[in-house]
């Protein structure tokens, strides 16, 4: 999908972005565990949330790692996600800043975190790793949270959308991700830690979800194409659910953690 169409994307999403998307503290909670294990910096953490959009995973972070703690700064290319994430952080010492993942305008080794959550399938992965490596400290950590291809296929809309494994061609198998992370110069894998979370849904609700366009995936559909997705969507979960069914499913994720072990 090309930038500007990214963009539409998000910017006609950003209003419904927070509903129509989960938020899970888990991998917060493993970012926290991992930070403290390492702990070596100075407080304020000075922490970049790279394709923050409209900051849900930024506000969690600060919530749990105190807002005391902590100095954020949100960076996305989308400047209507920004703009929704302000309106829900004010009461936070937060910093947006309205650029691309791939020329990030900060000096070089002034982060100790750097976090890229649900978005590194949307940026250009070396690009963006060597702004990173430039603009981490040394000893500085890179949380990456996304969803694998083999996840991807796993989820309901994997299973029961049509196109939707197909489609999603920017998501990284499992082993490709591993390779290119164990590959890094300069960085170190410190974790690499897959979550199942079990959800419950109707059909309607899945719907609204789809609707909304949710995932950037379904703009990778014509128009007319996506209309008749969805009606094979609900007819294909009808086989099996009761229109009022509470439908268990599963959604799966990976966090991977790096270290910054050395300079260039
Ligand atoms: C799926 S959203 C994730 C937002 C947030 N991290 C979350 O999990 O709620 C992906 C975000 O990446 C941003 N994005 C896409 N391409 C980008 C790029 N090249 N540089 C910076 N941000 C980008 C989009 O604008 C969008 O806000």
């Amino acid at each position: 999908m090309n930038r500007l169409k990214i963009l539409k994307h998000f910017a006609e999403i950003a209003p419904v972005y927070r509903h129509v998307r989960t938020l899970d503290p888990e991998p917060i909670f493993a970012i926290k565990d991992i930070l403290v294990k390492h702990k070596k910096w100075k407080k304020p953490l000075k922490i970049a949330d790279i394709g923050a959009g409209t900051g849900r995973y930024t506000e969690l972070l600060i919530k749990i790692l105190k807002p005391e703690n902590v100095k954020t700064i949100l960076v996305d290319a989308s400047f209507e996600m920004l703009s929704v994430g302000k309106t829900h952080m004010g009461r936070y010492n937060a910093h947006f800043v309205n650029s691309l993942a791939e020329h990030l305008p900060f000096k070089n080794e002034v982060f100790d975190v750097i976090m890229v959550f649900n978005a590194i399938h949307h940026f250009d992965f070396k690009k963006f790793i060597r702004e990173a490596r430039r603009i981490l400290k040394t000893g500085g950590f890179i949380f990456i949270y996304t969803r694998t291809q083999e996840q991807n296929r796993n989820s309901i809309w994997g299973q029961y959308f049509p196109k939707f494994s197909e489609k999603e061609y920017r998501l990284f198998w499992k082993d490709e991700l591993i390779k290119k992370i164990k590959r890094l110069k300069n960085f170190k894998v410190i974790s690499y830690i897959e979550f199942e979370y079990p959800r419950i849904s109707t059909i309607d609700e899945l719907l609204k979800k789809a609707f909304a366009k949710h995932y950037s995936t379904f703009y990778l559909y014509k128009d007319d194409e996506y209309a008749q997705a969805i009606e094979m969507f609900k007819e294909n979960l009808m086989k099996y659910y009761e229109p009022d069914e509470q439908i268990i499913h599963t959604d799966e994720n990976t966090l991977v953690g790096l270290r910054k072990i050395s300079r260039e």
